[in-house]
């Protein structure tokens, strides 16, 4: 499985640069609610990506500051902001890889899918959009409920008839990331070394951490059930620190770059790039359920296998189903109850 990290971070991001100069640059970006609290710093992570030559800035506010400030970093991404319903067309057109973090995030005391009636809507009218003028983009969806988001975009787009199961993703990437510096925290390991696989949901008890293939790693059963409580439950750690001023934000940006990063090096034919993801597949009952993937040059290239999962994981799992199925269903009546 591909370990890659991607270049524009920290200290290597100077390296990039030097080579940046020299690496043909492809793709066409676009990220959707890039004024928000995720917006933002996922831009400007991507602009610092140097496969990327054009970054389409869309919002319902603010983008024209974002990307003329963006703009003055040197690398060789185009930005472009655009601002309004009006603009969304043009934003979207032409684009590779169509990033989704628009929509309001918790409060501390709600849950996720107490989002779906405003998120619902913002997310239907921006997969109309992109049916109509990125059919062939791939889809990246940060806004919540992932669980019920990610269904209301395939909906959609079979309405258009411009489905691709292949290019509609999920991001848990953030679940992937908290596992890996939890779990390396406690096994006093090397978290740029930890890899742990998370499948399942995006949603408290549907966030399945599989603890029992990390290898090399042993954990006490208090220890198992702590960390897991603690993955599953991450977002509500800093929903409650942030104390109203909203969710995971810098966090979610890195997750969120860190996964387009992986899919453009997958567009642009490296292989073995393997990331979890929320994709539709049949392990499961469930429509969409989170799995280790490998993107290829079309997106979902292979949906891997769950592999053994303990006692424990296997009831966690059989516990998640039902909820992922109702909140699948919820997201597909929305749009076919829309006028
Ligand atoms: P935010 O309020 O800071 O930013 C959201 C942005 O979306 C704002 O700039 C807003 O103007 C914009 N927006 C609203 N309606 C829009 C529309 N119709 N078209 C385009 N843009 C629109 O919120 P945030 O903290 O950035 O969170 C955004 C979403 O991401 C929330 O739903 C949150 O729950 C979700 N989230 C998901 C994950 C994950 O792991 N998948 C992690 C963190 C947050
Ligand atoms: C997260 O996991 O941090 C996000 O889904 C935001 C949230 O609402 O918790």
């Amino acid at each position: 499985r591909s370990s890659l990290r991607p270049a524009a971070m920290g200290a290597v991001a100077c390296a990039v640069r030097s080579i940046s100069s020299t690496k043909a640059t492809a793709a066409r970006v676009a990220v959707v609610g890039a004024s928000g609290g995720i917006g933002q710093p996922l831009s400007m992570l991507l602009k610092l990506d140097p496969s990327i030559k054009e970054l389409n800035l869309y919002d319902i506010v603010h983008t024209p500051g974002v990307a003329a400030d963006l703009s003055h970093i040197p690398f060789p991404a185009k930005v472009t902001g655009y601002k309004g319903a009006d603009s969304i067309h043009a934003a979207l057109e032409g684009c590779d890889v169509i990033v989704v973090p628009a929509g309001v995030p918790r409060k501390p005391g709600m849950t996720r899918d107490d989002l779906f009636n405003i998120n619902a809507g913002i997310v239907k009218t921006i997969a109309e959009a992109s049916a109509k003028v990125a059919p062939k983009a791939c889809y990246l969806i940060i806004s919540n409920p992932v669980n019920s988001t990610v269904p209301i975009f395939a909906e959609v787009l079979k309405k258009a008839g411009t489905y691709n199961p292949k290019k509609l993703f999920g991001v848990t990437t953030l679940d992937v990331i908290r596992a890996n510096t939890f779990v390396a925290e406690n096994q006093g390991t090397d978290v740029l070394k930890t890899n742990v696989t998370v499948v399942g949901g995006h949603a408290g008890t549907t966030i399945l951490p599989l603890l029992s293939q990390v290898k090399g790693a042993s954990f006490t059963p208090d220890a198992l059930a702590a960390l897991t409580h603690r993955i599953q439950f991450g977002g509500d750690e800093v929903v409650k620190a942030k104390d109203g001023a909203g969710s995971a934000t810098l966090s979610m940006a890195y997750a969120g770059y860190l996964f387009t990063a992986k899919l453009l090096q997958a567009l642009k034919g490296e292989k073995d790039v393997v990331a979890c993801a929320f994709v539709e597949n049949t392990l499961t009952a469930a429509p969409f359920f989170a799995a280790p993937v490998t993107l290829g040059k079309e997106g979902v290239e292979k949906v891997h296998a769950l592999g053994s999962l303990s006692a424990m994981e296997q009831e966690a799992l059989d516990k998640a189903l039902p909820d992922l199925l109702a909140q699948a269903k919820k997201g597909v009546e929305f749009v076919q109850n829309a006028k």
